[in-house]
């Protein structure tokens, strides 16, 4: 915080954003990655990256532009740049409601129809799953669920961010007792292997997951995502504007298998957005269906 502070006074009045070069990086953001960058975020931006262009020598904010589309470096300032844009906010067990939810109803559901079909593959998408708290929460809920029957079963969770930082902290899978606020002790005790002050997400349960980087903007990238019987994309579509959340939302839609869930997040809404899911009330939580 004092340093971001600090470099601004340094740098003094050159490194001012203009409204013109606002408007600009704006909507270069907005088309790479659909965030939406709202007026009262512009000083904050400033901030963020007066810094950033004094390490790259640029001498304003239209340098700065031109550099992350043409420069040999545009593609790792891509990254920095969505560093600097994203909240990464998240923690284990995170809304404990939605989870047992997730757990005494939707998994069930899943688990019992894939059990009559005969096919025990269960695939799930977590969605802008930053330093990976929601993803191995949802594999330690499985876990606990299906207990001795695990090695049965051909489970995946397809795990992304857009920011490659977060996911090299999500591979890791090591965590500090902050983040862990909200978790029962017996899952403490039953999925983690205690490191000094850290706790290290045990083997068994990383190797149910993938990472990889995904923007959700990009339809291509999307569209490669193994289909799902579940998604979760919750604290992610509040960045978005209606067309970009109409787009993604659409795509979870076509990724998921018919009869799959879609978990957004609690304060986020598909009202104005979509009306190919059926909402299921319950306590704590609203589900949204794909029928079929
Ligand atoms: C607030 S976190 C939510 C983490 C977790 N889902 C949770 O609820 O605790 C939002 C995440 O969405 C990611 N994100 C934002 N825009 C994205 C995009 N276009 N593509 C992929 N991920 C994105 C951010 O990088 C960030 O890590």
């Amino acid at each position: 915080m004092s340093s971001l502070f600090s470099s601004t006074i340094t740098l003094g009045k050159e490194l001012k954003v203009t409204d013109a070069e606002f408007g600009q990086l704006r909507d270069f953001i907005y088309a790479q990655c659909g965030i939406y960058v709202a007026d009262n975020r512009k000083y904050l931006l400033e901030n963020r990256l007066a810094n950033r262009l004094k390490q790259l020598n640029l001498k304003n904010f239209s340098e700065y532009y031109y550099y992350l589309q043409y420069d040999a470096g545009r593609r790792e300032e891509l990254n920095r740049l969505f560093e600097v844009i994203t909240t990464n906010e998240t923690s284990f067990y995170r809304n404990p409601p939605q989870l047992q939810v997730f757990q005494e109803q939707i998994l069930t559901d899943v688990l019992d129809s894939l059990r009559k079909s005969g096919q025990k593959k269960l695939r799930i998408w977590s969605a802008g799953c930053s330093t990976g708290e929601e993803p191995y929460t949802l594999a330690m809920i499985i876990a606990d669920v299906l207990k001795g029957e695990l090695p049965t079963w051909d489970v995946r969770i397809t795990a992304n961010d857009l920011s490659e930082r977060v996911l090299e902290s999500a591979r890791r899978g090591v965590y500090n007792e902050y983040t862990l606020r909200s978790t029962p002790k017996d899952v403490l005790a039953r999925h983690f292997v205690k490191q000094d002050s850290f706790y290290a997400v045990r083997p068994e349960l990383k190797k149910l997951i993938l990472y990889h980087q995904i923007n959700l903007s990009d339809a291509a990238q999307i569209k490669r995502v193994e289909r799902s019987q579940i998604v979760f994309c919750r604290n992610v579509i509040i960045y978005f504007d209606d067309e970009m959340k109409k787009k993604v939302i659409g795509a979870f839609y076509d990724n998921l298998l018919p009869g799959g869930y879609l978990i957004i997040g609690h304060s986020e809404s598909l009202h104005n957005i979509s009306r190919a899911f059926k909402p299921i009330h319950y306590p704590g939580a609203i589900i949204y269906k794909k029928e079929g």
